[in-house]
């Protein structure tokens, strides 16, 4: 028999509201989870010393995790699963997810969690799966600020401090948002180490503007509080321009940005790393203009509920 899995296990995928970048340096940051996750299940391979599979079709992943696989994937999850003390070969592990791979919606923080479920149960500590988590996001993104593994594990709309955890965000009532694949691929690695150079570059006017991301995430929490979707919408956009002045966004997110405004959003930025991944717009109360403006990047709608 080999060292005994879960049958199942979900996390949630992620959208960072506001607060991406700065939170590196310490800054609040808000990000919502996204139940459209990932699921797997486990099921006991026909010789439990055979490597563990790994398929996820929807991100065309087929892999077997084997100690001298180069694959980012295989080492991550074995990253993971001996954080855990958990098995490393006999199992057949298929996952599915709704969530495209590196867009910024925490793809990997979803499976890296799901993945420490599936060894530590749905009931685990949440630290303790942030931590399992983060042994496999480091094989991805180097030294990530843990925000992805968390909302991964708890869910809902949470305010992130690095080193500080995170606490619930109240929210008046159900909050739209629209998501727009632009189909770039990036790296995050890549994106932070473009702040930290101009940051190095020009340290008298990035701090201050890694500063005012930190308190656009800040007033964001108060606007949540009342529904106040004209100033959420107001914050992300200046948001948007704060973070074109780090280095992070890019002339085909600038436009997506200014489409979607002029598509009728109430507010528009990049979320995550930049540079590609999703533009995150805050819809009125009818989204088809904006529905119709897009319609080729297929975009998800969704609503994250208090
Ligand atoms: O990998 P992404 O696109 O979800 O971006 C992560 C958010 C950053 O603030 C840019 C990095 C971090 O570790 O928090």
């Amino acid at each position: 028999m080999p060292i005994p899995l879960h049958p199942r296990a979900e996390a949630c995928g992620k959208v960072i509201l506001l607060g991406e970048h700065s939170v590196v340096y310490g800054h609040p940051a808000v990000a919502a989870g996204l139940p459209q996750g990932v699921c797997l299940q486990a099921v006991p391979r026909e010789h439990a010393k055979l490597p563990i599979s790994l398929s996820i079709p929807q991100w065309q992943l087929e892999l077997e995790l084997r100690a001298d696989s180069e694959h980012p994937v295989a080492r991550a999850c074995l990253e993971v699963l001996t954080h855990c003390d958990g098995p490393v070969t006999g199992w057949a592990i298929t996952g599915t997810t709704c969530l495209p791979a590196r867009a910024g919606l925490g793809s990997s923080a979803a499976l890296t969690v799901a993945l420490a479920r599936l060894v530590l149960g749905e009931h685990a500590d949440l630290d303790e799966l942030v931590d399992a988590s983060l042994a496999g996001e480091r094989v991805f993104h180097g030294e990530p600020s843990g925000l992805d593994s968390r909302v991964a594990a708890q869910g809902g709309v949470l305010r992130f401090v690095r080193g500080a955890g995170a606490e619930p965000v109240p929210l008046a009532g159900p909050l739209p948002l629209l998501l727009i694949p632009s189909n770039i691929p990036r790296s995050t690695a890549i994106q932070v180490a473009k702040v930290r150079a101009r940051l190095e570059r020009q340290r008298s006017v990035i701090t201050p503007t890694l500063s005012a991301l930190g308190a656009a995430a800040e007033a964001s929490i108060r606007a949540l509080a009342h529904q106040d979707l004209t100033a959420l919408g107001e914050l992300m956009t200046i948001a948007h321009h704060l973070l074109g002045a780090i280095d992070v966004s890019s002339p085909a997110l600038d436009a997506l940005q200014a489409s979607a405004l002029a598509a009728g959003a109430l507010g528009a930025k990049l979320t995550g790393a930049g540079g590609g991944g999703c533009l995150l717009v805050l819809p009125p109360t009818d989204p088809s203009a904006l529905l119709t403006a897009f319609a080729t990047y297929e975009p998800l709608l969704v609503e994250v509920h208090p």
